[in-house]
């Protein structure tokens, strides 16, 4: 079902129209659907019913505790990158018992943060870090519970800026090491092998590098049977596709076929770690179009948002659908707008960087001062990458629910940006 739709002419979120919601709250705004939220986990959770399967919503892709909280009530678990995302995490109401925690540089801090708090295991990306969760446990007088993120030199045929599971990267541990690591896992006694870890990618739109990652990671478990005797678990990551405009997404059942029939035959329970394919259509960011000026060339359309707001286009050439929130011709991503009428235009932000746009050479109707555009699939790797480049406040996030909403991240003010410098 489409939780962002029009009616008569006007952009609704759920029981919503998200002007409305705009005239109260201002943009550059996050606007987030809490049924599609809530559709997309019960997807997921019902794509995997079959194995024993525990969900870890990938908190890097939306961190805002009123999105946790709904996924957490739903009875998602989660996968954290930081100390600083599992402290999120514990705020929003979340079992630190249920949380994975990968990354390539663990510090200490954070490795005692999460051993205090009980996650489920750390996703260890090396030996180096390995050794020094086995130290740090020891002297907390632990046992640590560990995954190898195995590398499998996969290519998940995605972004090269998110291709994660190829030797030319930096994530996890390429076989041999890992190999080393399992064939000698008693000089590190203060560690648990309880996992086997992949992640190849993000957004991995076909089902194929998923099995083949998974069965050389099942091959290395057979080849060091007895230093994996321990493993119970599967985590194959997350990197699950998303639909922005045209791209043929496998279904989670497609993708839950391979990964399930595989974890079924290896004997192992199931962990996932989906973020984009939750939480990607379930926002949108609201921009006001400030000024319209065309130099002879092009037609640009400069709006309140910058990449500080979005930054995907910048980062990864990502396309997002845009269209006016109010219109008398919706067309909402994917649509043709054919016979409509439009003005080729790259639609920018205010920002001193000519890599601040959301779309270059867009068909889009004539729009002018005032009007507002609403950016499509933003709720993923939207907000969570904003920064405050050119001392600009980061946009306010709202979250709808049937004919409510509310605010779930106050918009920062100039105040919020200095208050932690000094020019004594
Ligand atoms: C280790 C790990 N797990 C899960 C994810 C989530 O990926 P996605 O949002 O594509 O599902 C990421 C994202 O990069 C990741 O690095």
């Amino acid at each position: 079902m489409n939780f962002f739709d029009y009616r008569d002419g006007q952009l609704f979120c759920e029981g919503v129209s998200v002007d409305a919601i705009a005239d109260e709250a201002g943009t550059p705004l996050y606007i987030y659907s809490k049924a599609h939220l809530l559709e997309r986990y019960n997807a997921i959770a019902d794509a995997f019913k079959d194995v024993d399967t525990t969900i870890c919503f990938s908190v890097k892709s939306c961190s805002s505790l009123g999105i946790l909280k709904v996924l957490k009530d739903a009875g998602s678990s989660f996968d954290v990158v930081s100390g600083g995302e599992l402290f999120r995490v514990i705020k929003a109401g979340g079992d630190a018992s249920k949380v994975v925690y990968a990354g390539v540089g663990k510090t200490d801090k954070e490795i005692r943060y999460a051993l205090e708090q009980g996650i489920l295991m750390f996703n260890v990306e090396s030996h180096a870090e390995l050794e020094t969760i086995d130290r740090i446990a020891g002297e907390m007088g632990k046992v640590a519970p560990v995954a190898l993120r195995l590398n499998p030199d996969v290519d998940p045929k995605t972004h090269m800026h998110t291709t994660t599971g190829k030797l030319e990267n930096k994530f996890g541990l390429d076989f041999q090491h890992a190999g080393e690591i399992v064939d000698n896992l008693g000089k590190t006694p203060n560690i648990l092998l309880r996992g086997i870890h992949l992640h190849i990618g993000s957004p991995v739109n076909s089902v194929e590098p998923y099995g083949e990652a998974i069965d050389k990671a099942l091959g290395f478990i057979e080849e060091h049977k007895d230093g994996c005797a321990s493993v119970e678990y599967l985590n194959t990551g997350g990197g699950f596709g998303l639909f922005y405009s045209k791209e043929n997404v496998p279904a989670f059942a497609e993708y839950a076929k391979v990964i399930t029939e595989r974890a079924k035959k290896a004997g192992k329970k199931l962990i996932i770690e989906p973020g984009r394919s939750i939480v990607g259509n379930a926002g949108i960011m609201l921009a006001t179009v400030q000024y319209v000026k065309f130099n002879g060339l092009k037609n640009f359309v400069i709006t309140d948002s910058g990449m500080n707001d979005l930054i995907r286009p910048a980062l990864y050439d990502s396309y997002h659908h845009i269209w006016p929130t109010r219109t008398s011709t919706p067309a909402l991503p994917g649509a043709s707008v054919e016979g409509v009428s439009t003005v080729k235009s790259d639609v920018v932000g205010p920002i001193c960087e000519s890599g601040d746009f959301f779309a270059k050479d867009r068909l889009l109707p004539d729009v002018s001062k005032g009007e507002r555009l609403a950016i499509f699939s933003a709720g993923a790797y939207g907000f969570t990458m904003s920064s405050t480049y050119n001392t600009r406040p980061r946009a306010a996030e709202v979250l709808v629910d049937g004919e409510e909403w509310k605010i779930i991240r106050k918009r920062e003010q100039w105040e919020d940006l200095v208050a932690l410098e000094s020019a004594e």
